[in-house]
């Protein structure tokens, strides 16, 4: 039987608790030994709800303690790049939520140190890929049934926020693409087995939050991609759904098209019809419509570790999901067609 992971997470805010609890709970071959916090409360609720007996108020406190095997970073994305640096050099593999960083040199940086380390391994946040809808889109485009693939339509909508957090959570995010889209990107990267992108438009508004102008960043926005051999991508985020959660994806071929959650995700089958209305209940966020595909995200991570993967593909894959996030930024921020070298 292989070795017990003994995992340590760093950052118990809104996604951390939820990976915690699947670490704790959920996970073959894992073990949730550590935490680290700067929040008392973060570090006694892991306590009391996990049972998790060592907790940390920095991730350094963390990383000295010898008998952790893996860090889980779960912290704001402009800490990403420096953490992981920090947590290969203490000799821990490494998850790291999305993006892999805000800026392609910081994403070079946490190459370098990869390189470095090489028995280590890295992974990054990016759980459509174990979503079953999504596995389901990929495995019938890599049967052919679907022809040459030419068209993506990819979009991710936020419910719309009644307590601030958007607004809160912006200035460290690294702007709606690079927070939202970068989802897609992968997606994208991965549909088209890592097609190069040839140009990037964009164009966004603030349509309900006024507040994310403090950080330049919008709520509802649309990028374009052209990606080579023809193949076009168009990427729709925004923080305004009036229908809870909506995670979808078109694909168009040659020979057919398919599509997953367009519209979102209804809770039942059943419809209730009353005041001339019909009322289906809609998933209405990420972590329920995603609930699955976050355990076989973690498993996956586990798993690699136990059979020496280091993932370096996957890593250089998110390496690209930044820099065409960068060039969506750009592109709005600029309001001009951003061309990528490859
Ligand atoms: N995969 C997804 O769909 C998904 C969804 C939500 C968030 N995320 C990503 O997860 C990350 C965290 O997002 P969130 O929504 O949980 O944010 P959050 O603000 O709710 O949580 C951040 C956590 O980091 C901790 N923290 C802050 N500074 C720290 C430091 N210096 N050292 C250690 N811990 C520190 C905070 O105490 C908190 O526990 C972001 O990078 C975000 O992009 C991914």
């Amino acid at each position: 039987m292989s070795k017990m992971v003994k995992v340590g997470i760093v950052g118990l805010g809104r996604i951390g608790k939820n990976h915690a609890r699947n670490l704790a709970r959920r996970v073959r071959g894992a073990e949730l030994l550590a935490g680290a916090s700067p929040v008392a409360e973060e570090r006694s609720w892991a306590q009391q709800e996990l049972g998790v007996s060592r907790l940390y108020a920095n991730m350094e406190a963390l990383l000295a303690d010898p008998d952790v095997d893996a860090v889980w970073l779960a912290t704001p994305t402009s800490l990403h790049a420096e953490q992981i640096v920090s947590a290969l050099e203490a000799g821990k593999h490494v998850f790291c939520e999305k993006p892999l960083a805000l800026t392609p040199d910081e994403c070079e940086r946490v190459l370098q140190a990869a390189e470095k380390h090489s028995r280590q391994t890295v992974m990054i946040g990016f759980m459509r890929r174990y979503d079953p809808t999504y596995v389901e889109a990929k495995r019938l485009l890599d049967s052919g049934e679907l022809g040459r693939l030419f068209r993506l339509h990819c979009a991710s909508l936020d419910a719309i926020d009644t307590n601030g957090f958007f607004v809160q959570f912006a200035p460290t995010s690294g702007g709606l693409f690079l927070d939202c889209s970068i989802h897609d990107i992968d997606v994208a990267l991965w549909m088209t087995n890592g097609a190069k992108p040839v140009s990037v438009s964009a164009t966004g508004i603030r349509a309900m939050y006024p507040g994310l102008a403090a950080c330049n960043d919008v709520d509802t926005a649309t990028a374009t991609v052209l990606f080579e051999n023809d193949i076009l991508a168009t990427f729709h985020a925004s923080r305004t759904s009036h229908h809870g959660d909506e995670t979808s994806l078109q694909l168009v071929g040659t020979d057919s098209s398919l599509s997953l959650g367009v519209g979102g995700t209804p809770t039942s089958e059943v419809n209730v019809q009353k005041g001339n209305a019909n009322h289906c209940g809609m998933v209405v966020d990420f972590f329920a419509r995603f609930e699955q595909a976050f355990v076989l995200e973690a498993q996956a991570f586990i798993d690699a570790i136990q059979r020496g993967d280091t993932l370096r593909e996957r890593l250089l894959e998110a390496r690209e999901a930044t820099r065409i996030g960068v060039a969506m930024r750009e592109a709005l921020e600029q309001q001009k067609i951003i061309t990528l070298d490859h």
